[in-house]
């Protein structure tokens, strides 16, 4: 069948077949198939959508598109989780020391942050001596040694959602349900492991912005998981003001240590938590309130923090890290941002202050920007906070005097204060399995 008879096929909301998606993959990812005839049928799935047979096909055709990464000699269950983004969003370097100081491997392959979104390569690249380049045996025997590996994607993983993304991003078809959840998935997919716990966002700050929607993603990439025979759960979860406190690369850094240490920011400790007892609930039968007292232990007796220290010494990292903070970059200016009146903090939109931290040098808008370890932003007042006028709301940091100076403005703008009290909803929404 022709690629025109394919967009016609999709244009009237009929299915395509496994075969159609699957040539149609291929002869795009060689260059048989134009990027106009592309964007048309992106365009026509985004108004007609897919059946779950159809997004299994596509997802399939994208992980064969390239390598898949072979972990198996990782001894135990592998774990494994993935947040659909979203800002001071840490949960990655706290859930990893807990796990993996629990017995379960966590060899992770990580992304850099775009955009407003932070990636978690580039917060562990704030520790001196740190390297994320591993090679696959490197994660395998690090996981093996160690319990726990993070590093970049060496392997040329899922070519073919490269290409669309890029097209997608180029033609207003990203925000469609069977394309997000497939090229997730996708790339999940193509690196071995047992289980996959899904972080779906919800809010200002993520891909999705209510709850209806964040629930059909959470089923549609939970459907693709299970298809392809991974036990893959989704939890979803608020992104309406940033998660935790710091909103930066090493600010972050900081805040995960705190966090294992046992004096993080109730949300993201709550959060990470939460996470930890779901994944670990999904490898084994354990009461989840057991596994919870378990995992708090592991804070409270030192041992994720000790584990985290051992991790970024193997991956070359300063591991006086832990005890040191001054060993982290330093931002050569700060400035307080103060609030103008009484009251009570309404609103943090996290998309705002994503922008915000990424202009002042945390983050990229094309993937050759140069980051800052040192900027970013740091909230001393969070949603549900009452304030007295003249209080610290937050604390800019950057090299960049002007910047600083011009986020000063926005800040206090992005902080909404309202006279009367504020409820503030639980972080967790809710979960999406299948029969586990
Ligand atoms: N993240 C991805 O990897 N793909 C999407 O389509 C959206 C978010
Ligand atoms: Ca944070």
């Amino acid at each position: 069948m022709s690629v025109l008879e394919v967009i016609e096929k999709k244009k009237h909301g009929r299915s395509l077949s496994a075969d159609e998606i699957k040539d149609t993959i291929n002869d795009y990812v060689k260059g048989v198939i134009k990027d106009y005839q592309m964007s048309a049928l992106l365009m026509a799935i985004y108004f007609k959508g897919m059946s779950d047979e159809e997004i299994n096909a596509l997802t399939g055709a994208m992980i064969d598109s390239g390598d898949t990464v072979d972990l198996s000699s990782i001894k135990g269950t592998i774990v494994d989780k993935h947040s659909t983004g979203g800002v001071g969003d840490t949960t990655t370097l706290i859930l990893g020391p807990i796990l993996s100081a629990y017995g379960l491997p966590f060899g992770k392959m990580s992304g850099r942050g775009l955009g407003h979104t932070g990636g978690t390569l580039d917060k562990l690249e704030a520790i001196p001596g740190l390297h994320v380049d591993l090679s696959v045996d490197e994660i395998v025997d690090a996981t093996n040694n160690v319990g726990m590996a993070v590093a970049g994607q060496t392997a040329n993983i899922t070519p073919a959602d490269k290409k669309l993304y890029a097209l997608r991003d180029a033609t207003a078809t990203v925000d469609a349900i069977p394309l997000i959840a497939s090229s997730i998935m996708s790339k999940k997919l193509a690196i071995h492991g047992d289980c996959l716990l899904l972080d779906v966002k919800v809010g200002d700050g993520a891909f999705m912005r209510d709850r209806e929607n964040a629930l059909k993603l959470a089923e549609t990439m939970v459907s693709i998981g299970e298809n392809f025979g991974r036990k893959t759960v989704a939890m979803l979860t608020r992104m309406d003001q940033p998660l935790g406190n710091a909103v930066g690369n090493g600010l972050e850094i900081q805040e995960a240590i705190d966090t294992l240490r046992g004096e993080g920011p109730e949300d993201l400790t709550e959060l990470c938590i939460a996470l930890a007892v779901r994944l670990i609930a999904m490898t084994c039968d354990g009461d989840p309130k057991r596994i919870e007292s378990d995992v708090r232990a592991l804070i409270d007796d030192g041992k994720a923090l000790e584990q985290f220290k051992r991790f970024v010494e193997n991956q070359g990292g300063d591991g006086r890290v832990v005890e040191d903070p001054s060993i982290l970059p330093k931002a050569e200016h700060t400035l307080d941002v103060k609030a103008k009146f009484s009251g009570f903090v309404q609103a943090i939109p996290a998309h705002d202050v994503g922008i915000l931290a990424r202009d002042l040098g945390a983050g990229r808008i094309t993937m050759e920007d140069k980051l800052d370890m040192a900027a970013g932003v740091y909230l001393h007042k969070k949603v549900g906070d009452e304030v007295s006028e003249g209080d610290v709301l937050a604390t800019l940091y950057s090299a960049k005097p002007d910047a600083l100076k011009e986020g000063g403005e926005r800040m206090e703008k992005i902080v909404k204060i309202s006279s009367e009290a504020v409820h503030v909803e639980p972080l967790i929404m809710d979960e999406v399995y299948h029969g586990l």
